[in-house]
Formats: structure tokens, C-alpha cells, sequence
């Protein structure tokens, strides 16, 4: 189960204020409820849950256990919303070092020739056996016509079918129901393809194929997964206070001026879900001249940078830290020796974790006092369960407070003006 943990802001919100923000994000989530918000048509993250759709999450399963017996490498090319769901899943579940499985790489997030070409030259290098790597390419763009993705896909998709013969059945696009160029290119070439329902909006879309597939590629149990968005979904009722609660105090924030939300973590395996969340957040809450930046850093990393900003700066900032409660791992600090060389005999024996946790506590102390107010979003476990339940808490967190702020939680209007101003620039008619 996801908590809010709020102990610590009653130095910045009275009681009344809350309780009174409390009704507002009430209000929110019961027009969400009815459909009677701006974005109505963009709920599918809710259907796909309410009415769980076995017969495609088990075809993934099985069709992604045929790419993991016969991929090297399994390219995941898409931006924003379309990538950055599965990225935090994968990096939070899988190893920090190796990979088990096939490697799994990312492309059409950026428009960077160096990476892509680098890209290219890596997945063409045959193992030092000189065997050639087994690649497989996931294209994945609702509108199919970004076009860091659509670059991207341009110079991989070539260099598919100059190396494979089946080059085809290597091939996988997830894409909208119909329409846009991607969906041209699907029919013409044949590939397989995965839907993104109309209803579900690109950042909301990680429980559908668009991250689902990858996932399950990189070896992780996306019915565990899904069915963990499915428990935070079907508790909804019993818990939702917690979220009220949240939804208030970053509501209250962001009236009385806040700018900033630092979103962080002590725990590395989670900086993609940190990112995860920024992106929802961020796209979904930053328009009409609302929002709170949602800025990322990783603890404790960042004491030795930011942090000090986050101490001392100016003070509009606010932080939000995603937290587990049960142990990562079991590693231990060395005996050393017994002239304790380096000082640091007093932490022997004591788990990473333990002296991981106190520098969390000691930080939550520390930017509390220096005028910090701080959220902890707390889960049980890092298990795909756990993430599942996360992922279903974030996006219904998004959509309640984005309402609260009057405004449409679902599109990105704002997006369109740097592709108009590119594209002029680039001379596209
Ligand atoms: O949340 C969103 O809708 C965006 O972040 C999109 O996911 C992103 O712009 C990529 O769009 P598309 O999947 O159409 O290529």
C-alpha cells in the first residue's frame, strides 16, 4: 500500500486550511468519478484497470518471452510518455550492473546524431565470438508522428532490414488505433502491432503495451505489475484519504507561492521512477500559468550539490521523496581493522540500508527546519507489486490535484509551440 506521510508539514498548513482543501480534493475526485471534469475523454487509465484485459496482458507475456530467447539487444524508441514509464520500471527492478536477458537500450528520446549513430555502431559490433547481436526494435508513438521518435525509428528501421532478413518479424510498433504515418508504414511493411487505446493519454499509458511490452522483454512480471494498479485501484475507496490529504498540501503550496517541488529519493534503483513522476506531473499540471516545477534530484548524492540550494536558498521550494520501507538489500558495512584506520569502525557491521535510512531522517529534519516542507511517499517493497500500486497512486494523485487547479490534467497544448517554431525553423511545409 502507497502512504502519504504528512507528519511533518504542520509548521507550514493550519488544520483549517487543510480540512478545507480536504473538501476540494474531495470535490475533484467525485467529478473524476462522474466524468464531469475537462479531459473526460482521456480516463482509459482508469477503464484499463477497472476492467482488466487478461487475454492481452498474457499474449505479451508470452509473445515477449519468444523476444527474450532470441534478442541480444531490444531497442526501445519513444519520448515522453511512450518511454519513460517502462525506463523506470526496468531501472528499479532490474540489476544496477548486467542485464538479464537482453540489454535493453533506448532511442527517439532526443534528436542527438552522436547517441544515435553511436547506437548504431554498438548493436552492429558483433560479440567478441564474432557472433552477430540479435536485435529487436520496439517503435512506440501514439500519434506516430514525433519526431525525435519518427527520426529515430527512420535510421534504425533501415539499418533492421540491411542486417536481417526478418527484418520484419523484428520489428514492433505500438502505436494509436489508426491514422498517422506510423500506422501507414505498420500495414505496408507488415509489422506487429500493439494498440494504444484512444483513451489513454501518452503519459498515462505505461499500464497499457507501451510499457507493458518492454517490461516483460527486461524480464519483470507485468501481471504482478498490473495487478498491483489493479488492488491500489480496487482499495480506492478504503485509502483515498491519504491521497485527499496529499493532493491538499501540495494544493495549499502551490496557492501560497511555492515554485518548486523537489521530487528525490535515496534509493538510486528509483531515480527513473522519480523521473517517471516528474513527467506526469510536470506535463500534466504546468498550464495556464499554474504548476509547481517538479525538479529531480537524487539523494544523497545531491547533499553535496543542490542540497545546499535546498537548505538555504530562496524559499519556495518544496520537496517530495519516495521512499521504501523494507530494505533494498542486506549489504553490511566491513569489520576493518582493529586500529580502525579510517574511523568509521562505529558503523561495522551495520546494514547500508540503516546508515541509507538515517541519512534520510537526518535530511527530512534538516530541510523541515531550514523551511522546507517535506512529502514522503512511502511504499512496502521495491517488488513489481509494489511499483504497480505506485504507478496507479501517481496517476490518480495527477488527476485529482491537476483538477483542483482548474485545469485539464490530460492534454499538453503548451508542447505544440516549440514543434511549430522547429518546424518553421527546419523548413517543413
Ligand atoms: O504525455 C504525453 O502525451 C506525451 O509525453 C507523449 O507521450 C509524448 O509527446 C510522445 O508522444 P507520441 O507517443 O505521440 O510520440
Amino acid at each position: 500500500m502507497i502512504k502519504f506521510n504528512s507528519d511533518d508539514l504542520d509548521n507550514f498548513l493550519s488544520v483549517s486550511d487543510r480540512a478545507e482543501a480536504y473538501l476540494k480534493a474531495e470535490k475533484a475526485y467525485k467529478d473524476l468519478c462522474e466524468g464531469n471534469i475537462p479531459g473526460s475523454e482521456w480516463l482509459g487509465w482508469r477503464r484499463i484497470v477497472a476492467e482488466p484485459d487478461d487475454a492481452e496482458i498474457e499474449e505479451i507475456v508470452s509473445y515477449a518471452s519468444a523476444v527474450r530467447q532470441n534478442a541480444d539487444i531490444f531497442i526501445v524508441c519513444g519520448i515522453g510518455g511512450s518511454y519513460t514509464g517502462a525506463m523506470a520500471v526496468i531501472r528499479a527492478l532490474n540489476p544496477h550492473f548486467g542485464h538479464n536477458g537482453p540489454e535493453i537500450l533506448y532511442a527517439g528520446h532526443h534528436m542527438s546524431g552522436k547517441y544515435l549513430s553511436e547506437l548504431i555502431q554498438y548493436i552492429g559490433t558483433p560479440f567478441e565470438d564474432g557472433r552477430k547481436k540479435s536485435v529487436y526494435l520496439n517503435v512506440i508513438s501514439k500519434s506516430g508522428t514525433t519526431l525525435e521518435t519518427a527520426l529515430a525509428f527512420r535510421q534504425l528501421r533501415r539499418w533492421m532490414h540491411d542486417n536481417y532478413e526478418d527484418a520484419g518479424k523484428r520489428i514492433i510498433a505500438t502505436t494509436g488505433p489508426s491514422g498517422g504515418v506510423l500506422n501507414k508504414i505498420i500495414k505496408a511493411e507488415g509489422y506487429k502491432k500493439y494498440v494504444i487505446p484512444d483513451d489513454v493519454g501518452g503519459r498515462f499509458s505505461v499500464l497499457t503495451p507501451v510499457g507493458l511490452l518492454p517490461i516483460a522483454v527486461a524480464g519483470i512480471d507485468i501481471r504482478t505489475l498490473f495487478y498491483g494498479a489493479v488492488s491500489c485501484f480496487r482499495k480506492e475507496s478504503e485509502n483515498i484519504g491519504n491521497l485527499f490529504e496529499y493532493a491538499a498540501a501540495r494544493y495549499l503550496l502551490h496557492e501560497k507561492g511555492f515554485a518548486v517541488d523537489v521530487i528525490g529519493t535515496f534509493e538510486p534503483e528509483l531515480f527513473g521512477i522519480t523521473a517517471w513522476i516528474q513527467q506526469l506531473i510536470g506535463e500534466s499540471e504546468g498550464k495556464d500559468g499554474m504548476g509547481l516545477y517538479p525538479a529531480l534530484s537524487g539523494f544523497s548524492t545531491d547533499l553535496h550539490s543542490v542540497g545546499q540550494l535546498i537548505q538555504q536558498g530562496r524559499r519556495n521550494i518544496c520537496e517530495t521523496l519516495i521512499v521504501v520501507d523494507e530494505p533494498v538489500s542486506d549489504y553490511v558495512v566491513d569489520e576493518g581493522n582493529s586500529e580502525d584506520t579510517d574511523q568509521l569502525n562505529y558503523l561495522a557491521g551495520r546494514p547500508f540500508h540503516e546508515i541509507n535510512r538515517s541519512a534520510l531522517q537526518g535530511t527530512v529534519l534538516a530541510h523541515t527546519e531550514g523551511g522546507v516542507p517535506v512529502f514522503i511517499i512511502e511504499l512496502d517493497k521495491l517488488t513489481a507489486q509494489g511499483l504497480g500500486e505506485l504507478i496507479y497512486f501517481y496517476e490518480l494523485f495527477t488527476a485529482v490535484y491537476v483538477l483542483m487547479l482548474g485545469v485539464n490534467p490530460f492534454n499538453q497544448p503548451g508542447v505544440e509551440d516549440y514543434k511549430k517554431a522547429m518546424y518553421s525553423i527546419l523548413g517543413k511545409k
